[in-house]
């Protein structure tokens, strides 16, 4: 697999050689590193975040695992981020999302930055940076950890993620290859073996360093985003440490936000139906419905109930539920 690219550096390769490797249903193959699965040919940009990214005190970095609702809280802490320059009625100044996709306006450290180059010029960034990152928490580099940096932590149902990644990987995957049955996803999934899995670990570790260091990480659930937008982009605000005043919360600042973000608007923009975006793959492939509970569209009982007892024996005590 190194063979195949070119630029994967020699100390890659040779670690790359010493990992347990294992197919997988996405990506050609998954390396388990530092206890967690790995895209392999993704390894090379995770080493370079690990060993040149020095975070800064006032760095926002979102983390999630793959199709937990990543591209809707770039957006959202885009837009939070950014209020007082663009609002989504100030056609003077017309509103970034209106015409670049999500991922282009806060990119990923380890699958963009770092992978496209070794060590990145991140001069260009306004402070306060924000980035995204798919790492687990244990893997994170130590500058991360050392700093007074935030981190914003956006976890999913695993049933709804395992669909949607389901989904995904049958529009990523070349056509002649077919499409791959759900139940053999579900299984390897229930294993741990997924993008940057086990899921459970990913998301328990996390949600541990949220409750020991709450003014380091927030802990977000895509279904609480959903159920009250209001309620977590405040939440969100507070915990970055830029709140929102009373004349913000009387004006419609927060109902803008939400709106420009939502599900229906991103997805109805041209750019986001038209372009192939920044990760290489179309950027509609990132809206497909947004809703909480479609695995019950595609999981049977049985299914359901596998992914169900793997939660609760992973989650048990930690006081965590989807
Ligand atoms: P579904 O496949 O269940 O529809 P990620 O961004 O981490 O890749 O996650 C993609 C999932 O988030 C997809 O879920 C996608 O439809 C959903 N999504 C994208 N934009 C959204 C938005 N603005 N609001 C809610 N969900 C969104």
């Amino acid at each position: 697999f190194c063979d195949r690219d070119e630029e994967t550096s020699q100390a890659c390769k040779d670690l790359l050689i010493s990992l347990p490797l294992e197919e997988d249903w996405l990506v050609p193959t998954l390396c388990l590193y530092q206890g967690f699965w790995f895209p392999s040919h993704l390894l090379k940009g995770v080493l370079a975040f690990q060993n040149h990214f020095q975070a800064q005190p006032s760095d926002i970095l979102l983390v999630t695992s793959p199709k937990s609702g990543t591209t809707w809280l770039k957006a959202v802490l885009f837009s939070l981020l950014n209020r007082a320059k663009y609002s989504d009625l100030d056609s003077q100044q017309p509103h970034p999302l209106l015409t670049q996709n999500p991922h282009d306006l806060v990119p990923f450290l380890d699958v963009k930055l770092y992978l496209e180059q070794e060590n990145p010029d991140l001069a260009a960034f306004a402070s306060p940076r924000l980035f995204a990152t798919h790492l687990p928490f244990s893997s994170l580099p130590r500058s991360v950890r050392d700093s007074t940096c935030k981190l914003v932590y956006l976890c999913r149902n695993p049933k709804d993620v395992l669909v949607s990644l389901w989904h995904f990987t049958n529009k990523v995957k070349a056509k002649e290859k077919g499409q791959i049955p759900l139940p053999e996803c579900l299984d390897k999934f229930s294993r741990g073996l997924s993008l940057y899995g086990p899921y459970w670990e990913h998301v328990l570790d996390y949600h541990k360093a949220s409750s020991e260091m709450p003014g380091k990480v927030l802990f977000l659930m895509y279904e609480e985003m959903t159920e009250d937008p209001h309620v977590q982009l405040r939440r969100l605000a507070d915990f970055l440490g830029c709140p929102f005043s009373e004349e913000e919360l009387k004006d419609g600042t927060v109902e803008g936000i939400l709106r420009m973000c939502s599900f229906d608007n991103l997805s109805a923009l041209e750019v986001n139906k038209s372009e192939k975006g920044s990760l290489g793959v179309e950027n509609k492939w990132f809206f497909r419905r947004g809703e909480v509970g479609d695995w019950g569209n595609y999981m049977s009982a049985d299914m359901g109930k596998r992914i169900d007892s793997v939660m609760e024996e992973k989650f048990h005590g930690s006081g965590l539920k989807f």
